[in-house]
């Protein structure tokens, strides 16, 4: 295994490893969330651990079935005790980009709904600024070239997501486009958040500001991968 990949894995169990029978836990989407979904289902099979996950996306609730958990939607539960969940990006505030995986508004409703949200990153998404990740935003089909324009008034450069062994654009589990917009730098993310989902058609945005509660980040030390946490 590659020593993203083994950073990605550790921190990923690492997290997995803080939940505990009778919890909601949201179950985020990408490579390192899946390794802590993989993490629930062996201790739920070799350890009894009993959960309910909450997945952020289509592609999170097919793991989380495949692993033999059980899964309720946001709206089946009263809460979330913890969600677990990557990161595009995480500033030294540790505000957030997500959305590399397009799945970034159902995640914002259930890690934001969370009592407690961990993030799970390897060390390359730590950054003193965030804004060179492409933002992703969530945009309804019918609206889309307004919102490009209102996007480039902003400063924005955006464009529209294309499929990958699909013509046209990716299509989001809601039924939406994504619009990945390059700033040249993003000084305030809470204002610009705010800007974002005002703008008529945008549906959300990959800016994930003041959830956070912590960060684990999994780094290479020597020929060691180790797991720290974001202070
Ligand atoms: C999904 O839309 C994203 O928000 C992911 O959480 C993010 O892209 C991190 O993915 P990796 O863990 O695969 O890097």
């Amino acid at each position: 295994m590659d020593l993203t990949r083994l950073m990605k894995q550790q921190v990923g169990i690492t997290a997995a490893q803080r939940v505990q029978t009778g919890m909601v836990v949201g179950l985020g989407t990408g490579s390192t969330a899946a390794f802590a979904i993989a993490e629930l289902g062996r201790r739920q099979r070799e350890e009894g651990l009993q959960i309910i996950g909450v997945p952020t996306s289509f592609s999170a609730a097919v793991q989380a079935k495949q692993e033999g958990l059980p899964v309720r939607t946001i709206d089946q539960v009263d809460q979330v005790d913890l969600a677990i969940d990557g990161a595009d990006e995480v500033d030294p505030q540790r505000n957030l980009i997500k959305g590399g995986g397009a799945a970034h508004t159902l995640e914002k409703i259930v890690d934001g709904r969370a009592d407690s949200f961990l993030v799970v990153v390897d060390q390359s998404k730590l950054v003193q600024q965030l804004g060179a990740f492409p933002l992703p935003v969530e945009v309804l089909p019918a609206a889309v070239y307004g919102v490009m324009t209102a996007l480039t008034k902003l400063g924005g450069t955006p464009q529209i997501r294309l499929g990958v062994k699909k013509d046209g654009p990716v299509i989001t589990d809601h039924g939406n486009f994504v619009v990945d917009v390059q700033f040249e730098a993003i000084p305030d993310p809470a204002a610009l958040e705010m800007t974002l989902n005002n703008i008529p058609g945008v549906l959300e945005n990959g800016l994930f500001v003041g959830l956070v509660n912590e960060v684990l980040v999994g780094r290479v030390v020597g020929d060691q991968v180790e797991v720290y946490t974001l202070s």
